[in-house]
């Protein structure tokens, strides 16, 4: 092998040797990247898992049923006045259920179950009432705290809360 052979091999390792350092590299930083993604704190304020500032007191009619997508509850302000935030989530298969305010009930798709407007169950498979959030209501606002479905048989008057 004469040297310039010799010499364009060599440029050729130092090539893949320096492309192969290089992917390393990239993948390196996107590991450390997801990694660090994962490494984050779960509970974000004003999003599902943390604390939802769902608003004041006197915007939620009696009897009505709001939405919160975002944080994934249904904000009930009951007949009785007071508050109970119920996980949209349904408790036969977690199929996401809808609120169906002509028929006054909650509607899952998946199977058919129905829960009144406590979140009790009217119509099985669903096993039992949807599990609820705490609420908590500071200076006429009303929060919700998504970090921690709570599970319950069924509606329970002591579950409102009022302001
Ligand atoms: S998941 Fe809702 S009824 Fe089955």
């Amino acid at each position: 092998m004469n040297d310039r052979k010799k010499q364009e091999q060599l440029t050729r390792r130092n090539f893949l040797k320096m492309g192969i350092g290089a992917l390393g590299a990239v993948a390196l930083l996107e590991i450390t990247g997801v990694s660090l993604l994962y490494m984050q704190p779960r509970s974000v304020e004003g999003a599902f898992g943390g604390i939802v500032e769902a608003g004041r007191v006197a915007s939620f009619p009696l009897s009505s049923v709001t939405e919160f997508v975002n944080g994934r509850f249904y904000l009930i302000r009951a007949e009785e006045d007071g508050f109970l935030a119920v996980y949209h989530r349904c408790t036969h298969l977690g199929c996401t259920v809808n609120w169906q305010a002509n028929e006054n009930r909650f509607f899952c798709p998946c199977h058919a179950s129905e829960f009144d407007i406590h979140g009790d169950v009217q119509n099985p498979p669903a096993p039992r009432a949807l599990d609820t959030f705490a609420v908590a209501i500071e200076d006429g606002i009303v929060y919700v705290d998504t970090s921690g479905p709570q599970k319950r048989g069924e509606f329970a008057a002591e579950q409102l809360v009022y302001a």
